[in-house]
């Protein structure tokens, strides 16, 4: 019995050998410290603030230097500096970087396959339009992803704060750049302020065009965005979604549904969704039965890692091995590939078991 319980204990290096998926990941909240620090010199965006610059204008003013605005404390704060990061990516060769390093740092961690999200310009984005930004991410994408061996396909976030008109033109604008390796859209950005309903339209014809579709939902609101999403937009996965653990008639649903959540505990705890890992409901969830994934949201700006998320399910979350393994089977079940990829991501599984 002693033996079985201990062969049933991760540990740091069967982590890490561990063929893992991302699925909730944010190309632009991905970017390393150095890189952010590196781009913000080339374009002369500094701290502390220019009076009518662009770092007042974000109302990041209140920072005296980048490492206060690393400490966000609210998600508005967060989105700002989020923001931020976008301003200073502007050629298609700091997004072939940003791409590039992104990929390599997944790599370390013994990621092999990654759903990257991205949201596009509703105008020109300084030196860049979607196509650019697209090439951009697909050329470094391809180089690295077969150098590294590692697997990308990329989500448009729509971004509910550009509001439904506009998330309908860049949809159809996706249709016509031909194929750019896409695979769904979402809605990520102020959820709190805007609920999925109006979207509605959007998802319809996204799943008309043949992308696979999820939402951010039940992050920084609670379980009635979660059902929204769900019955107004019909989502294959959720971003989040562990605000659902407040209503059980949804935790229920999701269970009998299997609808895959992608919970990023570090990212909920950054952004003040929960105050503390002990409150957050990732063992609730998982053993209530829903189908969860684990993911980094925006790692670069949150300072973590997807190995670090595996280690905060071994080390504080109490998970055994066949549990973490049943996390990363649901993760390359949920992905947006097509099934006989899926297998052969879980027959990899099975070669380190
Ligand atoms: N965009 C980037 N990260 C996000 C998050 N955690 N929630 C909503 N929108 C985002
Ligand atoms: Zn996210």
């Amino acid at each position: 019995m002693k033996h079985i319980m201990n062969n049933n204990k991760p540990n740091d290096e069967f982590l890490r050998m561990l063929p893992k998926p991302e699925l909730h990941l944010h190309l632009i909240g991905a970017i390393r410290r150095s890189t952010l620090e590196d781009l913000m010199r080339k374009y002369s965006v500094n701290f502390p603030a220019k009076p009518g610059g662009f770092i007042q204008k974000l109302k990041l003013d209140k920072y005296k230097n980048l490492d206060e605005a690393f400490r966000f404390e609210k998600f508005e704060d967060f989105l700002r500096l989020y923001i931020l990061c976008m301003h200073v990516i502007r050629e298609p060769e700091d997004m072939e970087r940003l791409t590039g390093e992104v990929l390599e740092d997944l790599r370390n961690c013994g990621v092999v396959y990654v759903e990257i999200s991205i949201n596009l310009p509703p105008d020109r984005h300084f030196n860049m339009d979607s196509l650019d930004i697209l090439n951009a991410i697909n050329k470094a994408g391809k180089r690295v992803g077969e150098k590294l061996g590692i697997e990308y396909r990329i989500i448009i976030d729509l971004v509910r704060d550009y509001g439904p008109e506009k998330s309908m033109e860049i949809l159809n604008s996706m249709a016509e750049m031909g194929d750019q390796n896409i695979v769904a859209v979402d809605i990520g950005g102020s959820e709190h302020r805007f609920p999925p309903g109006p979207y509605r339209e959007v998802y319809k014809r996204a799943r008309e065009l043949g992308f696979r579709t999820r939402a951010h939902a039940g992050e920084a609101a609670g379980p009635e965005s979660v059902w929204g999403a769900i019955r107004e937009l019909k989502v294959d996965r959720i971003g989040h979604g562990v605000r659902s653990i407040e209503d059980p008639e949804l935790i229920r649903y999701l269970v009998r549904k299997q609808i895959p959540l992608e919970v990023c505990p570090t990212s909920n705890i950054r952004t003040g969704v929960y105050s503390s890992i002990e409150e957050h409901p990732l063992r609730k969830l998982f053993d209530a039965g829903v189908k969860i994934t684990l993911n980094s949201d925006d790692p670069g700006l949150f300072g973590s890692n997807v190995l670090g998320e595996y280690r905060l399910l071994m080390d504080r979350f109490g998970f055994s091995k066949d549990e973490i393994v049943k996390v990363v089977k649901n993760g390359f079940e949920s992905a947006f590939i097509p099934h006989d990829r899926k297998e052969y991501y879980l027959s990899r599984l099975e070669l380190v078991m």
